[in-house]
């Protein structure tokens, strides 16, 4: 997936370029920085004192050395200092800085952490928008898979208003407790629908949901339906892939397979990136035998970003990390 968010030490992540939140010296501290020297080893210490320290909002390059990747790219965010001093600008540089050597040095991903947000003191939030229009920037013309790397989940804040309008949302939409109740138009489990022959009151079981009865005969693939979508609304391929944040190689297997059954989060991602309204993504989701459910939060999260016609792939992945759900994209 280009873009994704986890939670994890970012030592522990295997990236052919992992970034790492310096000073000026180069010559280590705490946070990522004493974090990332230690798992490197002494070897990394003895190259940074061989690059004469590095700008704030540049970024300069060493080997990987014990860490789990090839190379590590060393940026000096901004200290905050309340925002009129050029900060974003600044933090903005790092990650873009930090791209182009990681795509000089032909890495194929990068593992970022939030820069700047620790030590330095830039309120996390704000620092998360300047990462993700900085990533997504890049991300519009070059190919790359990018991992933001956050320690703690409160590292990625959503907006108040945006987290309490979804917070309603859910305990209005959600049915939870209601999957098990009686047989509606439509069996619907782990977000497969299920169209049994003559719709009767039956207990959803784990046995009937466990396996697929039949899928409606289809007379158009998911693969057809996307693409026929795709012309008739005069986008091109990679304008669709890049807003879905799909890779590019999943793309051309799902165009050149007309029968290619994509995971439910990647059938979402292209509704989103297409801008569905919801019957339109239930029956592109349909194509691929996937329904939206009230019984799974993960489905009332995206109905609630299609109803209100936000389509920012990037918030909702932000949205569903801070639910603990998992992305959207592929
Ligand atoms: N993995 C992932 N993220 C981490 C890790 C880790 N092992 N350790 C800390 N973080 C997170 C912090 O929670 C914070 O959100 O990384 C973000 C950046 O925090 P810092 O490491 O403090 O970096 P920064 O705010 O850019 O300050 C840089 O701190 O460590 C010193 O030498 C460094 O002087 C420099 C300053």
């Amino acid at each position: 997936m280009p873009f994704t968010i986890i939670r994890n030490d970012i030592t522990k992540v295997t990236a052919d370029a992992v970034v790492n939140a310096a000073n000026n010296s180069l010559l280590g501290g705490g946070g990522v920085d004493g974090a990332i020297h230690r798992a490197a080893g002494a070897g990394l210490l003895r190259e940074c004192r061989t690059l004469g320290g590095c700008e704030t909002g540049q970024a300069k390059v060493t080997k990987g050395y014990d860490m789990p990747c090839k190379y590590i790219i060393h940026t000096v965010g901004p200290v905050w200092q309340g925002g009129a001093h050029g900060e974003k600008e600044l933090l903005y540089s790092c990650y873009k800085n930090s791209l182009i050597l990681a795509k000089e040095k032909g890495c194929a991903s990068v593992a970022f952490p939030l820069i700047s947000s620790g030590v330095y003191g830039y309120p996390k939030d704000k620092a998360l928008q300047v990462a993700v229009s900085a990533i997504s920037d890049f991300l519009s013309e070059n190919e790359m898979d990018i991992t933001l790397v956050v320690f703690d989940k409160n590292a990625v804040s959503v907006s108040e208003k945006l987290m309490s309008d979804i917070r309603r949302y859910i305990d209005d939409n959600y049915a939870e407790e209601h999957c098990d109740s009686p047989y509606r138009s439509r069996n619907v489990f782990g977000g497969q629908m299920f169209r049994k022959a003559a719709p009767k009151a039956v207990q959803l079981s784990e046995d009937i949901c466990a396996a697929p009865i039949s899928f409606e005969n289809m007379d158009e693939t998911f693969s057809h339906a996307l693409l026929r979508m795709i012309d008739e609304r005069g986008l091109t391929d990679v304008q669709v892939y890049k807003k879905a944040n799909i890779d590019r190689r999943l793309f051309s297997k799902i165009r050149s397979d007309t029968d290619y059954r994509p995971k439910k989060q990647t059938a979402i991602s292209f509704a989103i990136a297409l801008e569905l309204d919801l019957e339109e993504t239930e029956r592109l989701l349909e194509k691929a035998g996937y329904t939206l459910s009230n019984s799974i939060k993960f489905d009332v999260i995206i109905k609630f970003f299609i109803e209100n016609k936000m389509y920012d792939i990037f918030e909702i992945n932000e949205t569903l990390f801070a639910f603990d759900q998992s992305l959207i994209g592929g």
